[in-house]
């Protein structure tokens, strides 16, 4: 299996990191190229290899994989430069780093014979320092585009010593609500909660720390069990009575959160009915508590 030569377009955070990072691991850094000089020499020099260019153009056309690590709104329209100037020679790879976007905004008339793909780490980027460790050492990263950018891409991370997983191109957009779900959507439950817990007159510190021990204990109940035999609690058990009350009473102090607390209700009985323990007729009284007011 030849190494291909790697050309990075975008030299920032996750550029610079993939240039060290893939140079280090024997992938010849080819070339690289910024919206600024001054960027592109700064992430050659801490690979210690890769040639300077001007242009993305450029420096596409001296490597056979090109990495194309801009902004997420810049990653078309430079895709679609190279192909409207010919940069890009067939049997060429491409990819970029997004997670909100797939490897579809890189079809372009032209681009026979060019595979694509997308590569994305699920980890937040620091600027990359001399002398850093590997950002990417044990972070999963999501490949996924045509079969041979795929296999390219695994081959690439595990180089990277990150651990590869594939999606098919058209749950990209999925993956990535997904991940949204998972972390930033759990800041706002938790804010939720520690919202409520001021009303008992607990700093935000020190509601968290009471906190912390229960959200620990379920996702490693999640991990170690799945949802639905993590679920506990007054849904889970039936109990219309003490759901009834925290609802009157957030409606009482927070009543921002009374149409938050229904919804995640509902979908929490969905998963409670799924378990098989809940009696059909607490169910039944928990769903007509949960339905929107006027129903
Ligand atoms: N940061 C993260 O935590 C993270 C994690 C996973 C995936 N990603 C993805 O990785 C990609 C890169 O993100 P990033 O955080 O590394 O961005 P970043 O630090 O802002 O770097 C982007 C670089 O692209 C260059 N650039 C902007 N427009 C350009 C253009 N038209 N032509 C050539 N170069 C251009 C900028 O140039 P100059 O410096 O030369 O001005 C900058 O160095 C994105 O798709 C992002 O979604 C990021």
């Amino acid at each position: 299996m030849t190494t291909p030569s790697i050309s990075i377009i975008g030299c920032g955070r996750v550029g610079t990191a993939l240039a060290v990072f893939l140079a280090r691991a024997g992938f010849p850094l080819a070339g690289v190229a910024s919206r600024s000089l001054a960027s592109a020499r700064n992430t050659a020099r801490l690979a210690g290899a890769g040639q300077v260019f001007d242009t993305p153009t450029d420096a596409a056309k001296n490597g056979n994989v090109l990495f194309i690590t801009t902004p997420d709104a810049a990653i078309e329209g430079v895709f679609a430069d190279l192909v409207a100037q010919k940069a890009l020679q067939s049997g060429s790879v491409v990819f970029h780093c997004s997670g909100a976007l797939s490897s579809g905004i890189l079809v372009k008339e032209g681009t026979a014979g060019i595979a694509t793909g997308s590569i994305h780490p699920l980890q937040s980027f620091a600027p990359c320092e001399a002398g850093q460790a590997s950002p990417f050492k044990g972070i999963n990263i999501s490949v996924e585009g045509d079969d041979s950018a795929v296999e390219l891409g695994t081959r690439m991370v595990e180089a990277l010593g990150g651990v590869s997983f594939t999606i098919p191109t058209r749950a990209k957009t999925l993956y990535h609500a997904a991940a949204v779900v998972a972390s930033n959507y759990l800041v706002t439950l938790e804010r939720f909660a520690i919202d409520l817990l001021r009303e008992a007159e607990l700093s935000e510190a020190r509601a968290y720390e009471i906190l912390s021990p229960l959200i620990l204990g379920t996702l490693s109940n999640i991990g170690n069990r799945g949802t639905v035999a993590a679920l506990t609690g007054p849904v889970a058990r039936g109990d219309r009575e003490i759901v009834e009350r925290h609802m009157a009473d957030i409606e009482k102090v927070r009543p921002e959160y009374s149409e938050l607390y229904r919804l995640l209700g509902q979908y929490t009985l969905k998963i409670a009915r799924e378990g098989g323990d809940l009696d059909p007729g607490s169910a039944d009284r928990l769903e007509a508590l949960f339905k929107p007011p006027g129903s």
